[in-house]
């Protein structure tokens, strides 16, 4: 199956009623539709023009039958997703079932910043890594040898999460070693990880939809 701009803009133009727009790639117009949905998926671009016309999703309609499809790979019942391939979302462990969905174990005790007392330290704030869902620790005073981050004139601290000033749906961290340049490992596209939740929907053709769209990454929910 080929998910076509048409297709889609189409679909974000009917439910949205939003008049659809240009951008900077001049003669297309998936330029200003979110693609990291696309991309989490491992679809493959089709350009035209220098320009990205539709992405060409037919490796998930046609892997082996009872298997699940996660980023690329085809993994049997019972294979767990490497828990190194679920960067930024709080789910772990989560193994492909008979039903051809992933289900993770429930995980109960959340981020320690949302219910351990006195974490943070008052005196101190915390430190997040692009790949972590939860803080990855807390920088504590003397601040002096943290890194700072100078953005576009922007200054962060060490641990800050920032988006990428020009590239869409790209995150960056103020690392110990950002070395000024905004790119892998200190920014990294979002992963909207849709399959963990959503395989069934994309398994069945459902379309994304996007409730603020434009400038959000991924979709809220499906129309199926
Ligand atoms: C997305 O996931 C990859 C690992 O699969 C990770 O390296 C990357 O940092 C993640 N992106 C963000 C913004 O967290």
């Amino acid at each position: 199956m080929i998910y076509t701009t048409t297709k889609l803009l189409k679909f974000l133009a009917l439910v949205n009623g939003i008049h659809l727009i240009t951008a900077t790639c001049k003669n297309s117009k998936i330029e200003s539709t979110p693609t990291s949905l696309y991309e989490d998926l491992r679809c493959l671009p089709k350009y035209e023009d220098g320009c990205i016309k539709e992405y060409d999703c037919s490796h998930i309609y046609n892997r082996p039958k009872g298997t699940c499809h996660f980023k690329g790979k085809n993994l049997k019942i019972g294979e767990e997703i490497d828990n190194g391939e679920l960067g930024g979302v709080w789910d772990r462990d989560c193994a492909c079932t008979e039903s051809l969905e992933f289900e993770c174990p429930e995980l109960s005790d959340g981020c320690a910043e949302d219910w351990v007392d006195g974490y943070p330290d008052p005196v101190c704030y915390l430190r997040y890594e692009l790949d972590s869902y939860c803080a990855a620790g807390q920088i504590c005073p003397p601040f002096d040898n943290t890194r700072k981050c100078e953005v576009e004139g922007t200054v962060y601290k060490e641990g800050d999460m920032f988006g990428h000033p020009h590239k869409k749906c790209t995150k960056c961290v103020c690392d110990k070693h950002f070395d000024g340049k905004l790119e892998p490992p200190f920014c990294q596209p979002v992963n909207c990880t849709v399959e963990l939740k959503s395989s069934k929907s994309i398994d069945n053709y459902c379309a994304p939809f996007y409730e603020n769209y434009p400038g959000e990454c991924c979709p809220d929910r499906w129309i199926c």
